[in-house]
């Protein structure tokens, strides 16, 4: 089944332009100095941000060159000492420069090895202290821009950051705070990424509506349901209502593309380093290596001395040789983080085409050494969490208090919301509910400024 996708129309001036002359002329009668607002959508794989001063409508940053999203990443380089960061940094670290690549910090967020400290550049630094040079970097980057110093920052937050254990949970929100505070930033709130999405979606509607917005990112899939308006957005600029009673659910779980690169690596990658391959014992190789080395943040734990002489030490647990010294190169020559950018890009081009075949190019590895990927076994193997994600959706549903059928439009945001065939497995949860493709990576931002009080 073909999922019914919508195109969106360009922000209603008629609904921006209320909103922000009742916005100005409550600056106009107040005695505060003008707003300027910084919305930081900190991303598990990307980051964005946008602006808006004095209640106009959001701008959306530059962060890299033109672009308007960057990875979350910095690169530590040892040759000339200096942090790299977004595709800077990826890029010098796949072409090989001596130093350490950090990507995927946020998920990290909420756990004791976020307080580890690891080594960079010859100091130990936190990864929270990792967080927080990001954060300063995407402020000055912000700065640079605007000309202005923010008066209020309002940073993104999944629905959970750990699913199942409130207290982690906010003690993730908590280390990101300290670690936006330790970037020099003041005052900062916090909002639901799925909810910032949606208000940044009721920009662009004429009409009252029940929405469930889908934020699908690089580590969580969230789920607002939510009534917009363009009455409701110019109520709200003239009271300062935070709009709470318009949220009608949310719900989040703990999955997002970086889960889907895991298991396409362990289904199609890792098998050619020796997972799931049997000993002549019968027995198959211990598969924790494999499980590390397919998960982008816990990559590095595998290249210290010790995890190398254990990762040798399994040579007796392998029948064929070839696949332990594949093992053996990935760990010595630090190939792992090559290897699960490659098991990416075969994603996104995966993702979007009924039957295009295309092969993981595992080139760094052994020459010539390719891994098939075709679109009915991306199907395959990503429809176990993406049926537990549109479960979520349909929860959130639920706990609304609206049935499928009486939902407007579902709002489409975050990278991995691309893919096909979680648009069809929603579709099916809600047939004939329209499918509205918005802003991949830039939404959550400029929903960020919007929804700051
Ligand atoms: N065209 C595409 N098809 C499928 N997946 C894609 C596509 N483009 C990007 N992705 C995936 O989207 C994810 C990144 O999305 P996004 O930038 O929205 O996440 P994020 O905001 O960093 O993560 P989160 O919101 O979970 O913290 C990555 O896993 C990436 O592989
Ligand atoms: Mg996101």
């Amino acid at each position: 089944m073909r999922a019914m996708t919508v195109s969106l129309k360009p922000v209603s001036r008629t609904a921006s332009a209320a909103a922000s002359t009742a916005a100005k002329s409550s600056t106009r009668t107040s005695a505060h100095p003008p707003a300027r607002v910084l919305g930081i959508d900190f991303g598990t794989s990307n980051s964005a941000m946008a602006w808006r001063q004095d209640g106009g409508l959001a701008q959306p940053l530059k962060l890299e060159g033109d672009a308007l999203a960057m990875p979350t990443a910095l690169f530590f380089n040892s040759e000339d000492h200096r942090t790299h960061f977004g595709r800077d940094a990826v890029a010098q670290y796949l072409a090989g420069t001596e130093g350490r690549l950090m990507r995927s910090l946020k998920s990290l967020l909420g756990s004791p090895l976020l307080l580890e400290k690891t080594e960079v550049n010859g100091q130990a630094i936190s990864f929270q202290d990792i967080i927080a040079t990001f954060l300063a970097e995407l402020v000055a980057r912000a700065q640079a821009q605007t000309g202005a110093a923010p008066t209020h920052v309002v940073l993104g937050r999944p629905v959970h950051f750990v699913d199942d254990d409130p207290e982690r949970d906010a003690l993730a929100q908590h280390m990101l705070l300290q670690a936006a505070h330790a970037a020099g930033l003041k005052h900062v709130s916090f909002q639901l990424e799925p909810l910032a999405a949606a208000f940044d979606y009721e920009r662009r509607i004429d009409r009252e509506s029940v929405v469930l917005v889908a934020d699908i990112g690089g580590g969580t899939s969230d789920f607002t349901v939510v009534r917009l308006g363009p009455e409701r957005v110019a109520a709200a600029a003239r009271t300062g209502d935070d709009r709470a009673h318009d949220i009608l659910a949310t719900r989040g779980v703990h999955i997002g593309g970086t889960d889907f690169d895991q298991r396409l690596s362990l289904s199609h990658v890792m098998p050619l380093l020796g997972f799931r391959h049997t000993g002549p014992d019968g027995r198959e190789v211990p598969s924790a290596v494999f499980f590390d080395l397919a998960t982008w943040h816990l990559i590095h734990w595998r290249y210290s001395a010790k995890a190398i002489r254990e990762a040798q030490a399994l040579r007796t647990n392998y029948t064929d040789q070839t696949l332990h010294q594949r093992l053996m190169t990935v760990l010595q020559d630090r190939l792992a983080h090559a290897m699960a950018n490659s098991v990416e890009q075969a994603k996104i081009a995966c993702s979007q085409q009924a039957d295009a075949a295309q092969r993981i190019d595992l080139g760094c590895l052994a020459r010539d050494l390719s891994a098939p990927l075709s679109a009915d076994a991306l199907l395959q193997d990503l429809m176990p969490p993406l049926q537990r994600v549109v479960q979520c959706a349909l929860d959130c549903a639920a706990q609304a208090g609206v049935k499928p059928d009486a939902i407007d439009a579902l709002y489409l945001t975050g990278g991995s919301s691309a893919l096909r065939p979680f648009q069809q497995a929603l579709q099916q949860a809600f047939p004939g509910v329209p499918l509205v493709e918005g802003d991949l990576f830039g939404g959550v931002a400029a929903g960020l400024v919007y929804a700051a009080r």
